[in-house]
């Protein structure tokens, strides 16, 4: 990437890329970065970038975050967002921080892998937003930030004294982003977790096999997926403010979030109403039905019958397995593969409507010939004809997969007290925006330089906001006094 002159001093941490301020209304004294003029050629037209693939700047470049967000959900948000590009600011309790930070520790007395792979790219200021120096901070990063994302409990933010009147007040062009565990009705008070999510969404009914109780995914789609949503709606509400001039509330409940990623078994609940749903095996069965969509194993969500099979080395591999899909235009082509041409033509295998009451039997039939052979043999030489399958893949396996490093979806980063981890990098690839993944910030790794530098306190000022205890240790007197 080519260097450009850096708008503000830089980070005394190397590893750090200072985020230029731009796009936002400026508070009193601090000032704007003028807006960047697209290049262009004769007609006015933007050139394509000369750069190569994600080597042109940052999407989200100018846009800063104010986050106040702790555990999974939110912290899967503004990581995504500091992926892209935004000067993300996470306000951290003094002393304490994120809880994931001691959460699952494998290392004693270091970050945790839960904290440091979801807080990438991020910087952290260390403040006590329920004391006056602490608002008094707070209140200058609402005016310098462009968005403002919380998942604390519901009410947590207004006791705080954030109210979405003063944030509005003192920045009518802030965005303030929440996660909730559900919306506003009878539970929107409620605090909600990633598997509590799951099964309010609809997740864990719908999940696991009929004769057994509902599970819950490894899919973090209650947290991580919630997460998702919300990124999309500040980035909406940013493009909104560029029309309006003015910021709006985003909020994404997780239960909601899980009910969209469900969405295919509220269709198969209408269906339910016109007759049985026969591409479930319990069809197949001969099992009747009831009110509401049963468990499916692992039946596919989709119209093409689809199971889990054993391959070569099930006994003592827990992950020998494949996903086989028996899809209607390749299915000459599986007989032939599997070794039974004769159902190509015989009426009770040939069709897709024949097939569904004996798709047990089909499935048995092709798992002889799959553990017959590995999980990727299977893949090669179903992939050569065209015949879709999913290896079963291992967490060990995906971290040492090479495509996964070449693209920067697993990358390995070096934390100074963890020493090299692994972490998932972002799995949203622009063509002119690159992603670098950094460590995580220490706590409070960067309250003076945010002080400094972002808000520009004075030196006096910022003596007395530390005096305080805001920001963290401080005399025991001062602390009264304050
Ligand atoms: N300075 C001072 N106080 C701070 C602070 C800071 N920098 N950061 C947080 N706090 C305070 C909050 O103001 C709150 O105080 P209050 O309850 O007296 O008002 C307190 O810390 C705890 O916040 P809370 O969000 O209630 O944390 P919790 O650990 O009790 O609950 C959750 C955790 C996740 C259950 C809850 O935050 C929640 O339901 N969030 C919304 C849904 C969600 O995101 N869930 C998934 C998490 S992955």
């Amino acid at each position: 990437m080519a260097k450009k002159k850096p708008a503000r001093a830089k980070s005394k941490a190397a590893s750090r890329k200072v985020v230029k301020l731009a796009s936002r209304k400026p508070a009193p004294k601090l000032k704007a970065k003028a807006a960047v003029k697209p290049k262009t050629n004769g007609n006015r037209l933007p050139k394509p970038s000369s750069k190569p693939f994600g080597k042109d700047g940052k999407a989200l470049d100018g846009i800063r975050i104010l986050d106040f967000t702790h555990v999974q959900s939110g912290p899967t948000c503004t990581q995504l967002l500091a992926w892209l590009g935004a000067d993300v600011i996470k306000i951290e309790r003094p002393g304490v921080g994120d809880i994931t930070r001691g959460q699952l520790q494998d290392v004693p007395n270091v970050d945790s892998l839960y904290f440091t792979m979801l807080n990438h790219n991020k910087r952290s200021i260390t403040l006590d937003s329920k004391s006056k120096q602490g608002m008094k901070v707070l209140e200058r990063l609402v005016k310098n930030c462009d968005a403002l994302v919380e998942n604390f409990a519901p009410g947590a933010l207004d006791r705080m004294g954030l109210t979405w009147e003063r944030i509005h007040a003192w920045n009518p062009r802030m965005v303030v982003a929440s996660v909730k565990g559900f919306g506003p009705g009878p539970y929107e008070e409620c605090k909600v977790y990633e598997n509590v999510a799951q099964c309010a969404g609809g997740s864990a009914s719908t999940t696991g096999f009929r004769d057994g109780p509902p599970l819950v995914t490894g899919a973090q789609i209650g947290d991580s997926g919630t997460g998702l949503h919300l990124a999309l709606g500040i980035v909406c509400a940013l493009v909104q403010r560029n029309r309006t001039g003015r910021g709006q509330r985003v909020l994404t409940a997780m239960q909601d979030g899980v009910l969209n990623l469900c969405r295919v078994k509220l269709r198969d609940q209408q269906r339910l109403a016109h007759g049985p749903l026969n591409e479930y095996s319990q069809y197949g069965e001969n099992i009747p039905f009831g009110e509401a969509v049963p468990r499916a194993g692992n039946d596919s969500g989709g119209g093409q019958p689809g199971w889990i099979l054993k391959c070569k080395g099930w006994e003592t591999d827990p992950d020998a397995y494949i996903y086989f899909i028996t899809q209607a235009p390749v299915w000459e082509k599986i007989c032939e593969l599997i070794g039974k041409p004769e159902w190509k033509t015989d009426p009770e295998y040939a069709k897709p409507p024949a097939r569904l009451p004996r798709l047990k039997h089909i499935f048995n039939t092709i798992e002889q010939w799959t553990t017959t052979k590995t999980k990727f043999e299977v893949m090669e030489l179903c992939n050569a004809v065209d015949i879709p399958v999913g290896p079963i893949l291992s967490m060990k396996e995906l971290a040492e997969e090479p495509s996964l490093r070449a693209t920067g979806t697993i990358v390995e980063v070096d934390h100074p007290t963890r020493g090299k981890y692994l972490s998932v990098g972002n799995p949203i690839k622009l063509s002119d925006s690159i992603t670098e993944v950094t460590r995580s910030p220490l706590l409070g790794e960067h309250t003076n330089e945010i002080l400094s530098k972002v808000l520009k306190f004075t030196p006096a000022e910022i003596a007395e906001i530390k005096a305080s205890g805001a920001t963290g240790e401080a005399p025991k007197a001062k602390m009264a006094a304050e």
